[in-house]
C-alpha cells in the first residue's frame, strides 16, 4: 500500500516525512532517497476524545490510537491498553490503580494524564513498576480560577435561583427585597492550599472585587506572591475557617485532606459562611455539607466536583443556595487544547530520551 506523504519534520523544506500504514516513519529528500531509515513511531492509546487539532497532532506525530465513542474506559480496557501501548493518554475518569497495573504484559513505559490533578492515578504503584507519570499544570489555572469566582459570585448573589424564577415564568419584576444577596466587594475569602490556582484566585479576588484573602497552608511554601497581593495567613485550618465570609478549596485530594471539610470544620466556620469546591468531591465529608446547609450554619455552596463523578449527593439538588456545576473548571478551548498540547510535549520529550517538562512519577 502507498505511503501518505506528509509535511516536512525537518522546517527547511527539503525533507519530507512519510508515515507507513504499520505505523513507521520514513523521511525522504527531495530526490525521495530514504533518510536513513525506517524509524517505529511509539504507539499511544488515547482514552477519550481530545479537541479535533490534539487528535490530528496525535496522528500524525505518533501511532495513536484514538477511541470512535467517548466513554470512561473500564479496568479490562485500560489493562489491555496497557499492554498495548507504549504510552497511555488518560483523563481523570480512568481509575489506574494498583491492581490496574498489575496487568502482564505491560508494554506502557509513560501515562501522560490530560489534566492536573493525579488522584485517580497510584503513583506508587507506577513508580514500582517503572512507568513515568505527566500531568499538565498550568496552562488550566486560569480557567479554573475564572469559574471559581465565577461559583463565589453565583452563590453570594444567588444567580441560580434567580435565573430559574426567570424561566419557570415566576418572576414578579423588581421590588426592594427581592432575591437579596450577600455584597461579595470587599468581602473576605479563605484559601485552603495555596498552589497555582490559589493564587490566581487570589489576583482575582484582590485586584478585581477588593476582597480581603487569607490563606492557610501547612507547608508553608508557594505563599510569596499571596503576600505580596496582601494577603494574610492562618497558622491553622480552623483559624482560616473562622475569619472568613467564603471558603474556597485548592488542595488535591490526598489521603490527608479526605473528609477535610467535615462537621467540626464547617462549625469553626461562620454562620453563613459559603463553600467553594473546584478541587476534588471527597475533600468535604457530603453529609456535614448538607446538614449544614439544612440547619441555616452554611450560607450557600458553590460546586464544581463531586465525590463518586458523574454521580452526586442527590441532596444537593433540594438547596436553592447551592450552585452546582459539572465540572467545568478547565471546560474551555483555550485551556482543553493547551492540556493537549501539554501531554504532546510530555510524550514528544520522553520518546526523544528526554525529562518530560510536567513529571510527577
Ligand atoms: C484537573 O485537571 O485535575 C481538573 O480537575 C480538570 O478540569
Amino acid at each position: 500500500m502507498a505511503a501518505a506523504r506528509q509535511d516536512s519534520s525537518s522546517g527547511r523544506g527539503d525533507d519530507a516525512l512519510t508515515v507507513t500504514p504499520d505505523g513507521f516513519v520514513q523521511y525522504y529528500r527531495d530526490d525521495l532517497s530514504i533518510l536513513p531509515s525506517m524509524t517505529p513511531r511509539p504507539r499511544v492509546h488515547v482514552t477519550r476524545r481530545l479537541v479535533p487539532p490534539i487528535e490530528d497532532q496525535l496522528r500524525r506525530q505518533f501511532n495513536a490510537v484514538i477511541p470512535d465513542s467517548d466513554q470512561p474506559s473500564d479496568p479490562l480496557m485500560l489493562q489491555r491498553a496497557l499492554g498495548d501501548a507504549d504510552a497511555l493518554v488518560c483523563t481523570l475518569t480512568d481509575r489506574i490503580t494498583a491492581g490496574v497495573l498489575a496487568a502482564y504484559p505491560l508494554r506502557t513505559r509513560i501515562i501522560a494524564s490530560y489534566g492536573a490533578g493525579t488522584d485517580h492515578i497510584d503513583l506508587d504503584a507506577a513508580r514500582a513498576h517503572g512507568i513515568v507519570v505527566t500531568n499538565t499544570p498550568d496552562v488550566l489555572t486560569d480557567c479554573t480560577a475564572d469559574l471559581t469566582m465565577m461559583l463565589i459570585l453565583m452563590a453570594q448573589r444567588r444567580a441560580g435561583e434567580g435565573e430559574r424564577e426567570l424561566r419557570a415564568g415566576a418572576w414578579g419584576g423588581w421590588h426592594p427585597t427581592h432575591l437579596l444577596g450577600r455584597r461579595v466587594s470587599g468581602s473576605t475569602l479563605g484559601l485552603v492550599g495555596t498552589g497555582r490556582i490559589a493564587r490566581a484566585v487570589a489576583r482575582r479576588a484582590i485586584g478585581g472585587f477588593g476582597m480581603q484573602v487569607r490563606y492557610h497552608n501547612p507547608r508553608h511554601d508557594s505563599v510569596a506572591e499571596l503576600e505580596a497581593l496582601g494577603a494574610t495567613g492562618s497558622a491553622t485550618l480552623d483559624a482560616l475557617l473562622g475569619a472568613v465570609d467564603v471558603v474556597s478549596l485548592h488542595c488535591p485530594s490526598t489521603p490527608a485532606t479526605r473528609n477535610l471539610v467535615d462537621a467540626k470544620r464547617i462549625a469553626s466556620m461562620r454562620r453563613g459562611a459559603v463553600l467553594i469546591n473546584t478541587a476534588r468531591g471527597d475533600v468535604v465529608d457530603d453529609g456535614a455539607v448538607v446538614a449544614a446547609l439544612a440547619s441555616g450554619h452554611l450560607g450557600a455552596a458553590g460546586l464544581d466536583v463531586y465525590r463518586g463523578e458523574p454521580a452526586l449527593d442527590r441532596r444537593y439538588l433540594e438547596f436553592d443556595n447551592v450552585v452546582l456545576l459539572p465540572h467545568l473548571g478547565s471546560a474551555t478551548h483555550e485551556a482543553r487544547e493547551a492540556m493537549g498540547q501539554r501531554v504532546i510535549d510530555n510524550l514528544t520529550a520522553f520518546f526523544a530520551g528526554e525529562e518530560p517538562p510536567d513529571r510527577v512519577a
